[in-house]
């Protein structure tokens, strides 16, 4: 439940008349913002980006740009928290249910994951995500957590440092040696080979920055299910498949699932979710104080601890946070809900396809991702021969297209088509690395 009727019963009286009515200040925000557009070509949402059009930005994944309808959304919030910070903070945070805005976010976002609004925790980005939940959980010495050794470094730290607090214990097992001929069976077969005596935990990674590979995460976590021995929590770290793939987060069998929303979704940056349900976020131990729970609000001014189990808005780290940026989040949801999941997911997959048949066409090209789209999503990870990633990412700048290295101790280039490019544009990066290649 959101925090409610605090704000309310601690206002004086003139306020909290005012405070009774229904919420002027943020009617006066949603009138200000212009409806959505209509996106129902890809041209019209490409010109919803600001992007500049000297370059051909094939790393939009990294950080978003904000799209029209969340530059408006933000700038409506700005102006009312700029105008009234206290008013518009504290009605927004603390009035009735109908009234606020972080659970309205919450609401939209539940809407595209397929849960419950109450299973959505509000976080700045993925890393803070998976550092509340590997540190939130109940490890005890002798408790080992496993995960991959293509994990990104915000999932390793995140546990290691979990686990050392713990005194428990971290593992890193390949999945693949190429995942470009890998495939479900051999990802389910190594990682059920994996997972030992002490393993309580599991931590895999959606779609791979590394390589670009899609996990089929029904499939592993349906096996780690199936399998006999103790019972195993998968947490998941999900950014880059969250706004790329045509999959119901809440249907895909994993425990925590954690991601940024300023990459894929096109959310403002500094912003980012965990989904859990109410059984999976009664295990974990809040690390942050909550500024939208109000059993734990309630219990400190009694002096003791809350007596209900933690819930999603427990766990979302509390002290006042870019509100302007947070709440225009539903704005990011409703564009994609706009714009349609399977419709994102099929532009994302045609464009990522040409770009793979493109590059395999070249001899000099060694692509790391598979090439059949369910084992992949936005990311085209390859080697140039005779050239360094960094060498390759260079040439292709000089040549106004934005590409970019993987951020990993193996690194390959990475082409990332999304819906701010074109298949022409496409086409014409896959020219560019042929000329590079030589
Ligand atoms: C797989 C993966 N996980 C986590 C992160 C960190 O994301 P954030 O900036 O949202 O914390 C990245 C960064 O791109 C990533 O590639």
């Amino acid at each position: 439940m959101a925090m409610t009727r605090r704000g309310f019963l601690a206002a004086p009286p003139a306020l909290a008349a005012m405070a009774l009515m229904p919420s002027p200040l943020l009617a006066a925000v949603a009138a200000q913002t212009p409806a959505l557009p209509d996106l129902s070509d890809w041209e019209a949402v490409r010109a919803q980006f600001t992007l500049d059009p000297a370059y051909m930005h094939f790393a939009s994944f990294f950080i978003a740009s904000h799209p029209a309808p969340v530059r408006d959304a933000i700038e409506g919030y700005r102006r009312a928290i700029d105008a009234n910070p206290f008013l518009v903070i504290e009605r927004g945070l603390f009035e009735d249910e109908a009234h606020n805005v972080p659970l309205q976010v919450q609401t939209e976002i539940a809407d595209y994951l397929g849960g419950r609004a109450a299973d959505v925790c509000l976080t700045p980005n993925t890393t803070t995500g998976l550092a509340l939940v590997y540190h939130g959980l109940p490890l005890t010495p002798g408790d080992e957590v496993l995960c991959t050794t293509h994990d990104h470094y915000s999932h390793h730290e995140s546990i290691r440092l979990a686990t050392e607090r713990a005194g428990a214990s971290m593992r890193k097992i390949p999945l693949f040696t190429d995942a470009a001929t890998a495939s479900t069976d051999s990802l389910v077969d190594a990682l059920l080979a994996g997972i030992g005596p002490k393993t309580r935990v599991v931590g895999l990674t959606w779609v791979h920055s590394a390589s670009g590979i899609r996990l089929p995460i029904r499939e592993l976590a349906a096996a780690l299910r199936a399998r006999r021995g103790p019972p195993l929590l998968l947490v998941v770290d999900g950014v880059h498949g969250l706004g790329s793939t045509d999959e119901t987060v809440a249907e895909l069998g994993c425990d925590y699932f954690c991601a940024g929303t300023h990459k894929w979704m096109f959310a403002p940056r500094g912003t980012g979710l965990v989904w859990a349900n109410a059984e999976n976020w009664a295990r974990l131990s809040p690390t942050v104080p909550s500024f939208s729970d109000f059993d734990q609000y309630d219990a400190w001014e009694k002096g003791t601890a809350p007596a209900s189990p933690t819930n999603a808005n427990r766990v979302s780290p509390g002290g006042f946070v870019a509100y302007d940026h947070q709440w225009a989040t539903a704005a990011a949801f409703r564009m994609h809900r706009q714009m349609g999941r399977a419709r994102v997911a099929a532009r994302i997959r045609a464009l990522n396809d040409q770009c793979k048949a493109g590059l395999a066409e070249n001899r000099k090209v060694k692509l790391h991702t598979p090439m059949p789209g369910e084992l992949s999503a936005g990311l085209v990870a390859f080697e140039v021969e005779g050239l360094s990633p960094a060498q390759v990412v260079k040439q292709l700048l000089a040549r106004n297209i934005i590409a970019s290295t993987s951020p990993y101790a193996v690194t390959y280039a990475r082409l990332a088509p999304s819906l701010v490019n074109t298949p022409e544009q496409v086409e014409r990066a896959v020219r560019a690395v042929r000329e590079v290649s030589g």
